[in-house]
């Protein structure tokens, strides 16, 4: 479930011009590291002490223009050279057009979950973003622009893979691009202390072919089939009896809430929880029990259900798919 991602195997254009500064801050600092620690040595061993001291000072020496000029002036260079290439790419980045096509997606962060939208394809979910794979050649790139909110507090969406931190700001739109190369699901996770829970904060971007993003867009805009047994007809109208209705969005029904993750098509995600678990039976089970078992001080509160209706909301919540 927790995995880390490997932020030295960019996949994505923005994680990949990331990384070559880093790899390039890194051989700076090793070589200064290097140059440091062996005069260090050099001293410590030359200049210890030995039997034969006379026990006085060494000769008292004040001020050294050349030297005091030297280690001014290369570290001012070295800073320098940083500065303008760190800059020089948080500005390729930040500039980059993104073509009229390009898929649009809005992620909206709330403690502790990620809600995600794709205005253009009128789907909502939450905790995974499924996007199309793009190309490395940037003649066939197909990159998503992503635009960050935030319904709280501030929170970061880092992807290793796919592109740097960027933080999730209330009454503030910031944007980001990916264009991963390669299918696969990236990991990520909130990198703003958020509060409780921003531990359990995950993310999953799913990078599909064109044809099977395109078939993930289909079945979200699919209605859900109505629930058929006895026993999820039942969790329906418990469902809607109880006050899940006010703060999660079943779409096509009354049940409208927006604090909490849109369940229409629940069972098509990984996860619940915003990662804190694999999304089965057991778990979901466990959810609708108390939710405060798996996620402690998650806003959603344990809503003191009998058994029978744990069981009831459950099969209903599976048909959601
Ligand atoms: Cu959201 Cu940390």
């Amino acid at each position: 479930m927790r995995r880390v991602a490997d932020m030295f195997k960019p996949l994505s254009r923005p994680a990949e011009m990331i990384h070559d500064i880093s790899v390039l801050t890194l051989l700076i600092c090793g070589v200064i590291f290097v140059i440091v620690t062996a005069l260090l040595v050099y001293v410590v061993i030359r200049f210890r002490q030995r039997p034969d001291d006379d026990g006085h000072e060494p000769p008292q020496i004040y001020g050294s223009t050349h030297i005091e000029l030297a280690w001014t002036i290369i570290p001012i260079l070295i800073t320098v050279v940083l500065i303008l290439v760190t800059s020089r790419t948080i500005g390729e980045i930040q500039n980059r057009q993104m073509p009229e096509d390009a898929l649009k997606i809005r992620v909206v962060g709330h403690q502790w979950w990620w809600e995600v939208h794709y205005p253009g394809l009128g789907i909502i979910t939450a905790n995974e973003i499924h996007v199309p794979v793009s190309d490395r050649d940037p003649e066939k790139a197909r990159p998503t622009h992503i635009v960050l909110q935030s319904a709280d507090v501030i929170h970061s969406f880092w992807v290793p893979q796919l592109a740097g931190k960027t933080d999730l700001v209330p009454n503030k739109d910031n944007e980001i691009w990916i264009d991963p190369y390669e299918v696969g699901v990236y990991f990520g996770n909130c990198a703003e202390y958020c509060g409780t829970q921003h531990a359990n904060m995950l993310l999953r971007v799913i990078v599909d072919t064109p044809e099977n993003f395109q078939k993930w867009v289909d079945n979200q805009k699919a209605a859900p089939p109505r629930p058929q047994t006895p026993l999820e007809i039942e969790g329906e109208r418990l469902f809607f009896a109880n006050s899940c209705v006010s703060c999660h969005k079943v779409d096509r029904t009354v049940s409208q809430g927006v604090f909490g993750p849109d369940l229409t098509k629940l069972m098509t995600r990984q996860t619940i929880g915003a990662g804190v678990a694999p999304l089965n039976h057991d778990t979901l089970r466990a959810w609708v029990k108390n939710p405060q078992d798996l996620k402690v001080d998650c806003y959603m509160p344990d809503m003191q259900l009998l058994p029978k209706e744990v069981d009831a909301i459950t099969a209903f919540l599976e048909t959601l798919k």
